[in-house]
């Protein structure tokens, strides 16, 4: 009935149940999301047998852009709850007929699925198709708007390391602009009182980005690496979006500027974390040495907390 209500078009209203920002959240709503998926971290990597809540649900992930971590994450997730998914991809789909992003979400709806992961290159793509389906919507990163899933991860994998965020100051360093992990990482740390700096080139932090902060946190900015690197608790290098910024292309002078080289990361307090949402452009922001230290690097920590922030963001989105 909810699926022939649904396809006639008489409840076209987005969920409450979508999750589509960290901008707006409630800090409340935030801080149970991160309590939860700390709480499904060992279901999450395998260490203990998730509670399958989710058994008999369909998730359907549309990826319209390219993934490793995002799709596989979701999916592990879906499955570790009990639920079955389906992938769908630009290419092997008919969005390379042209069909739109929107006709694809409605038309895979219609087959009966309970939610809808969407990636894509628009901003503000996963809230268009957020109004045209009844069923939930989890945004998996909307062109340069937000990647709310990411923030929850880089969230709790800081927390898990630092403990109260409130206070803290954390670093997101590099191509700022082009980053939909900058903006909704941001969000999530101020609505916890961190503090942000962002850093990088001119050219690529947006003017009046501070002016984001909502919350008990707070944004500065700076355009010099090497003057913050030794006052910060945490440090999150970002990849240079080639795809995003074609026409900028990366200065050949990037790494010295801007990159975590083995000198900077020798300049950092002793044991700050170092994280990166991947994937990892090495030698441009990061070094190898830097990328794949055992003790400080939580680079692959952020991957194992992506899967129990999903888990936490599905049952937000599907449990009774
Ligand atoms: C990020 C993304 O796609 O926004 N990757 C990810 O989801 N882990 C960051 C990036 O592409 O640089």
């Amino acid at each position: 009935m909810r699926l022939i209500q649904r396809t006639l078009g008489s409840d076209l209203s987005s969920s409450s149940r979508d999750f589509l920002a960290i901008e707006g959240l409630a800090p409340n709503d935030l801080r149970a999301l991160l309590d939860r998926a700390e709480r499904l971290l060992p279901a999450a990597v395998g260490d203990a047998a998730a509670e399958e809540r989710l058994r008999g649900r369909v998730v359907a992930n549309i990826f319209f852009e390219d993934s490793t971590r995002t799709r596989v994450s979701f999916e592990i997730a879906a499955k570790r709850l009990g639920a079955s998914v389906v992938n769908l991809g630009a290419s092997g789909s008919s969005a390379s007929k042209g069909e739109t992003l929107v006709d694809t979400a409605r038309n895979i709806e219609a087959m009966g699925v309970d939610a809808v992961v969407v990636r894509t290159s628009i901003s503000g793509g996963a809230a268009l198709v957020a109004q045209h389906l009844a069923c939930p919507v989890i945004n998996a990163g909307d062109g340069r708007h937000e990647h709310p899933t990411q923030a929850l991860l880089d969230a709790l994998a800081l927390r898990l390391r630092l403990g109260e965020l409130a206070g803290r100051r954390v670093a997101i360093v590099g191509d700022i602009a082009n980053s939909r992990v900058a903006r909704s990482t941001t969000h999530a740390l101020v609505a916890l009182g961190a503090h942000v700096v962002v850093v990088g080139p001119p050219a690529l932090v947006p003017v009046g980005f501070e002016q984001l902060a909502r919350g008990a946190g707070s944004i500065s900015i700076t355009h010099d690496l090497d003057s913050i690197i030794g006052e910060i608790d945490a440090i999150m290098m970002l990849r240079v979006q080639m795809e995003r910024a074609a026409a900028s292309g990366i200065a050949p002078d990037y790494r010295s500027a801007y990159g975590l080289t083995e000198a900077r990361r020798r300049a950092l307090r002793k044991g700050v974390p170092i994280l990166h949402p991947g994937p990892v452009n090495r030698g441009v922001e990061i070094d190898d040495a830097v990328a794949d230290d055992v003790g400080d690097s939580l680079i692959l920590a952020q991957v194992s907390c992506g899967v129990a922030a999903r888990m936490a963001v599905l049952l937000r989105a599907l449990d009774r």
